[in-house]
């Protein structure tokens, strides 16, 4: 599968979490000033992207308070999220936020923060009111970074997070959402193995795909590959114990995950009530196999003794 297959899954998630937005499972006004809107998609699919972002934002969340902000984030394949924008706004931000991708993903990222002026201005906001440098599709500044990188190449993503100043002796948290499922399973373990034995402080939260190897999995699989993309990475993707596996064999202290109806179930009442309101389902069925074929993992390495073991959904 050519890269450009890779690049191309960006947008079709920020399409359908436009779409999310615009039928109101959650606010984002950063999106549509990143993605043109999409095709209507279908009331699982929306549901299930709110469950996918909730469920991030929630362990996130924990990771900021117990690191009180004095911390790093590394949103890995970050294609077109807009967590930055929305953290500033929060007050939440981290000392530094760096978001790496393709070439090919940050240039579009950085040319819409070039001509957007709210997207700019967030920025500059992060940034004691400085313009940050944006140039050879990279964006630098004080706190946040856009770099560029490919993932399977080790010594590629070492330089680039040094040059975005990253400081492996501070508190990290790695996200990557829907995206080590695209890289070869040797090397993603390099990643992960490579990110465990130089941070002492680190919480990873991974989003993919599990139960490939069910029928319903089979199902996925064939439907992308009629469209040329290939999951290179769905070894691991066999079961919660295997995404688990993939941490602790590369030297992570501890690593929990559940799925996404597990993550579902665990929303406020009300939130369900809500969402649960704002679309008619006639596919219940549908929606759950959904959910039981995505999950979230966290895995953690804790030296400083924040209390990342701890971090989890209802708590
Ligand atoms: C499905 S998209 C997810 C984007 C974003 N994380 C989200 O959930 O909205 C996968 C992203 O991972 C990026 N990606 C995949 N393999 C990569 C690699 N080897 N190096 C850098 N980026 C990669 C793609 O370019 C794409 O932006």
């Amino acid at each position: 599968m050519g890269d450009e297959v890779i690049q191309a899954t960006n947008d079709d998630a920020a399409m359908c979490k436009r779409f999310a937005v615009q039928q109101g499972y959650w606010s984002d006004p950063y999106l549509p000033l990143l993605i043109r809107s999409g095709d209507r998609k279908a009331p699982e699919i929306n549901r299930g992207y709110y469950v996918r972002t909730h469920g991030l934002k929630t362990l996130m969340h924990q990771f900021l308070e117990k690191t009180k902000c004095a911390c790093q984030i590394v949103n890995l394949g970050a294609g077109f999220d807009t967590t930055f924008w929305q953290l500033n706004d929060e007050g939440k931000l981290p000392d530094v936020y760096v978001e790496l991708d393709f070439r090919a993903v940050t240039s579009r990222k950085c040319q819409s923060v070039r001509v957007r002026p709210k997207l700019l201005e967030g920025v500059q906001a992060a940034n004691k009111g400085q313009a940050p440098l944006i140039e050879d599709a990279e964006l630098h500044s004080a706190r946040y970074h856009i770099t560029w990188a490919d993932m399977r190449n080790i010594e590629e993503f070492e330089s680039k997070l040094t040059k975005a100043g990253i400081d492996k002796s501070k508190p990290t948290l790695f996200v990557a959402e829907c995206v080590l499922v695209y890289l070869p399973t040797d090397k993603s373990s390099t990643l992960l193995k490579w990110i465990a034995t130089n941070f002492q402080s680190a919480l990873f939260l991974n989003f993919e795909q599990i139960n490939l190897k069910d029928r319903f999995g089979q199902v996925m699989i064939d439907n992308l590959r009629r469209r040329q993309c290939d999951l290179a990475g769905a070894d691991a993707c066999e079961s919660l114990q295997t995404q688990k596996d993939r941490f602790l064999s590369v030297g992570w202290e501890g690593a929990e995950g559940i799925d996404t109806q597990a993550v579902y179930n665990s929303l406020p009442a009300d939130d369900i009530y809500r969402i649960e309101r704002l679309e008619f389902l006639d596919e219940a069925e549908l929606l759950h196999q959904l959910l039981q074929h995505y999950c979230i993992t966290w895995a953690w390495k804790d030296s400083t003794n924040l209390g990342l073991s701890s971090v989890g959904f209802g708590r």
